[in-house]
């Protein structure tokens, strides 16, 4: 039986998620084509998922022919930033090809290192618990060591079938 990947993905687009930023240090930041000496990095992801309460787990994944992923699989650890409705030029750019520099963006520092997005309905510090290769990807599971919820950051920005999107309010 032949496996159609493009159906796959499209059919894996049928589940509706929210979208995030990870930003992490980028240990050589010249090595980073896009990049600068601001030394922090940065992607969009949907595959952010909660994982454990106790101890607190986060988990996402990351393309490994991502030219990020030896940054953010070696990092210490990494920020998630939940992306609001109005992040959607950020979103975008963090997902363009190459696009790695936080320049311009509305960061916040941090307690462990890695920026926030300003704005963002929620923030998750997380020290690397785990990488683990799974097929294309790798699992990158992170211990949450300080969150922080954002009232009044608005709605979230939604992402189903390769699109942006809001969620209706009843
Ligand atoms: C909505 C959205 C969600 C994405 N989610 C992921 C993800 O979970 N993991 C991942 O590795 N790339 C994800 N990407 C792709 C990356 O953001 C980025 O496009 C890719 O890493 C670019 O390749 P580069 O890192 O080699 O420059 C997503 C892109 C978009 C637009």
């Amino acid at each position: 039986m032949t496996f159609d990947t493009r159906s796959f993905r499209d059919a894996l687009g049928c589940f509706p998620t929210g979208i995030a930023v990870v930003t992490a240090a980028s240990p050589a930041a010249d090595a980073v084509p896009g990049s600068n000496e601001a030394s922090h990095i940065g992607i969009t992801v949907n595959s952010f998922t909660s994982v454990s309460l106790d101890p607190p787990l986060v988990l996402w994944c990351i393309d490994r022919r991502s030219r990020r992923y030896p940054f953010f699989a070696t990092a210490p650890g990494f920020t998630v930033s939940i992306l609001a409705a109005g992040h959607r030029a950020v979103s975008a750019r963090l997902a363009g090809t190459g696009e790695h520099s936080l320049d311009g963006i509305a960061l916040i520092p941090t307690q462990l290192g890695p920026p926030a997005l300003a704005d963002a309905l929620a923030v998750f510090e997380c020290a690397r618990e785990s990488v683990q290769d799974a097929g294309d990807h790798a699992i990158l599971l992170g211990r949450v060591l300080r969150f922080a919820r954002h009232d009044g950051a608005g709605a979230p920005l939604v992402y189903f079938q390769g699109k942006y999107g809001a969620l209706a309010q009843s």
